[in-house]
């Protein structure tokens, strides 16, 4: 939408889970749908902006218009986040694996009489923290993502300082909450000042609420 509130202004947005192999036919992931991140690439695109949509291995729809970028695994969603910059704002979605094998198998593994497979882990990066501490190419905003089980909002101000990010969306995901894989979500926004609990609504509402508070921050752009 040119003359939009958010024309002229490049957006990342990472989203969905990512896949780290173990052999070439095996991987860990996780649950994630991808659902809030394409919503919130849809919502910004919507005020306006250009969008870049790193993406893991979703179902979620790619956001139409977005610059869809593609990845499996956390390594590559890095690099992939790194060569998208310079960006306005980015907004880190993605449910990105902690941990990879410390050395995937070329080979399909196969049962043995000699037991069973010994998996050794290394750490992912964090793309999130790496991006929040970088010097002049770090976004102008940067948002993450905390799906805590309890006390929310005190593990959400702990990660937010941990992070180096300026907002964290918090989603209480305790069992029964129905938000893993839902279509609502629960959230509270913390920022430098405080925690905003907003009430709890579809992830479509998530997003328009999320990207109309970016387009506050950015400011208007005059086009
Ligand atoms: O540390 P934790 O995974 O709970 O942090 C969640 C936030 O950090 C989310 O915004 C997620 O997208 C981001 N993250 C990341 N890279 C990682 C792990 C998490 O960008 N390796």
């Amino acid at each position: 939408l040119s003359g939009g509130p958010l024309s002229g202004r490049h957006i990342l947005v990472t989203s969905g889970p990512t896949h780290e192999p173990i052999d070439p036919v095996r991987y860990i992931a996780n649950r994630s749908s991808g659902a809030q991140g394409s919503a919130i690439a849809r919502a910004l695109i919507s005020l306006g902006a250009q969008v870049t949509f790193v993406t893991g291995p979703a179902d979620a729809p790619r956001p139409p218009g977005a610059h869809v970028l593609e990845v499996q695994t956390a390594q590559e969603m890095h690099d992939a986040v790194i060569s998208a910059l310079p960006a306005d704002a980015a907004i880190f979605a993605a449910a990105v694996a902690d941990w990879r094998m410390a050395e995937a198998s070329t080979r399909k593994l196969k049962k043995s009489k000699d037991g069973l497979p010994v998996l050794a882990f290394a750490e992912n990066p964090d793309i999130l923290r790496h991006v929040s501490g970088l010097g002049d190419n770090r976004p102008g905003l940067v948002v993450g993502f905390a799906a805590e089980t309890d006390d929310v909002i005190d593990n959400a101000t702990a990660k937010r300082d941990r992070k180096g990010c300026d907002w964290i969306l918090a989603n209480d995901v305790s069992p029964g909450s129905g938000i893993m894989g839902g279509t609502e979500n629960a959230v509270v926004l913390i920022d430098a000042t405080g925690a905003d609990t907003w009430p709890r609504m579809t992830k479509d509402d998530v997003a328009q609420r999320l990207a109309r508070r970016i387009a506050d921050a950015l400011g208007a752009v005059q086009n």
